[in-house]
């Protein structure tokens, strides 16, 4: 972070003396405004509710240029990762900030295998859910219980112990991923095999009984990694800020990344690509593709609440470049599954061409997100609606982890304290019950 030439002046019209700011570039991007001081300057907070406007951290990890619709990870384009490299390839460039050698990615991937077995004293502690319970509630304590099965690695100031956590986290989530899966199936838990790709182990715990081989279909195996690759990770967005909010009183790294599990259930954020798929399923219900402009009128009447699900974001403001790959994938998966005519696939391209033509979606300058495609992906693969969100968790964990350490890295870290505005009451006195 470099001071600007220039400086911020902030002056007030009642007369109050004016304050000088600094103000910092980054290597890209918007420069900021140093407000840091301006409580001790000023007694006064800024307000931004939703982040609209503030930069809550320094990060050389993930960079989005909205307008353009970029997506870097350590500056190398989501599209050229997407396609050149694999997800473990991904992991090591977020955690150490280099894409692996041959000798490193060995030695990577060797680490992250020989830890993807997970405590079998989990498979008790995943018992006590109901077996219909939200792939995400079961994720949201599993993650959590890890601190207790591994309290070995739960000093967040220990490097050594971030080191160790950081692997077993990337490593057992398609465990216990396929364990949530399996368990709500009500079929026996598969073990992780060393022989296999990691979206390809992952594949094989979840579809593999111990009836029968399950022989890994490569095309599955490569549109799995790119959905992980798409999801490893994306600045500061919700669930990562939440883990990084969570990680700054200290706590340990696997109470920090089930916050963010817990975060990324809502359906403006991970939850999105459960709910754009249950939408389309709707919209298949109540007729299909003759029924989308109805469902479009009330997409955009305000009164209904009804939301375009896989649309939008806070970010970008132009198509979202994990789309277009998703997009690319969807179609691959679905001609090798024999699955060309899918009237969902048929729906959402409907449903995309229609509002990327709507003045409404045009004006608001609302294109498909990652979550419009791959739902569609996903279901053809056979992996069921309500594990979507799980799936994107898995992915997303590195990225997580990634910004955690490199928040606890940062000499200008603090424990996270946001402050208000107090729109409640002014002090009083508390009336005798009779007079209340
Ligand atoms: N369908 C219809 N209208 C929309 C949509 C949508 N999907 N998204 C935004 N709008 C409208 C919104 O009503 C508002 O209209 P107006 O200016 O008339 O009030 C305008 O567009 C701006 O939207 P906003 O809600 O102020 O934007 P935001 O940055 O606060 O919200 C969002 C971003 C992603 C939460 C929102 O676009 C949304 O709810 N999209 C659907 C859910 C979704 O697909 N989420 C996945 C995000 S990508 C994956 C991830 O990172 O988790």
């Amino acid at each position: 972070m470099k001071l600007a030439d220039n400086k911020a002046t902030l002056s007030f019209s009642n007369g109050s003396p004016s304050v000088e700011l600094p103000v910092y570039q980054g290597n890209v991007g918007p420069d900021v405004v140093d407000i840091r001081k301006l409580y001790a300057q000023t007694g006064m907070f800024t307000y931004d509710p939703g982040f609209l406007s503030t930069a809550a951290c320094q990060s050389a990890i993930t960079y989005i240029d909205g307008d353009k619709g970029e997506l870097l990870y350590r500056g190398y384009p989501i599209e050229q990762l997407a396609t050149q490299c694999d997800y473990l390839d991904t992991c090591h460039l977020l955690l150490y900030g280099n894409l692996p050698n041959a000798e490193a990615k060995a030695k990577f991937t060797k680490t992250v295998t020989y830890h993807t077995m997970v405590n079998e004293q989990m498979q008790f502690f995943l018992r006590g859910f109901r077996r219909d319970a939200h792939p995400m509630a079961i994720m949201t304590g599993l993650v959590g219980a890890m601190s207790a099965f591994y309290h070995d690695s739960t000093d967040i100031n220990n490097p050594e112990h971030r080191e160790i956590s950081a692997i077993r986290l990337i490593a057992k989530m398609p465990t216990l991923v396929a364990m949530a899966y399996k368990y709500s199936a009500g079929q026996p838990y598969v073990y992780p095999r060393n022989d296999l790709s990691y979206a390809g182990n992952f594949l094989h715990m979840m579809f593999a009984t111990p009836c029968e081989e399950y022989k890994v279909n490569p095309v599955i195996e490569r549109a799995l990694d790119r959905i992980f690759i798409l999801h490893a990770d994306h600045e500061q967005n919700a669930s990562t800020s939440t883990v990084r909010l969570c990680g700054s009183s200290g706590t340990n790294p696997f109470a920090a990344i089930a916050a963010g599990v817990a975060c990324l259930w809502g359906p403006a954020h991970g939850g999105a690509n459960e709910a754009c798929l249950t939408m389309l399923e709707d919209i298949q219900r109540m007729g299909g593709i003759s029924k989308v402009g109805e469902f479009m009128n009330q997409v955009k009447d305000k009164s209904s609440n009804v939301k375009l699900m896989g649309f939008g974001h806070r970010v970008y403001k132009n198509y979202d470049p994990r789309a277009k790959l998703m997009q690319e994938t969807c179609k691959e998966v679905l001609t090798a599954l024999g699955l060309e005519n899918d009237p969902l696939f048929k729906l959402a391209m409907s449903l995309e061409k229609i509002a990327l033509e709507d003045d409404y979606f045009v004006q608001r300058k609302l294109y498909p997100n990652v979550d419009f495609y791959s739902g569609i992906v996903q279901r053809a693969i056979g992996i069921p609606v309500s594990l979507f969100t799980a799936i994107f968790a898995l992915a997303r964990t590195v990225g997580w982890i990634a910004q955690l350490n490199e928040m606890i890295g940062d000499p200008e870290y603090k424990i996270g304290r946001p402050r208000q505005l107090f729109t409640g009451s002014v002090k009083r006195d508390v009336p005798p019950v009779g007079a209340r």
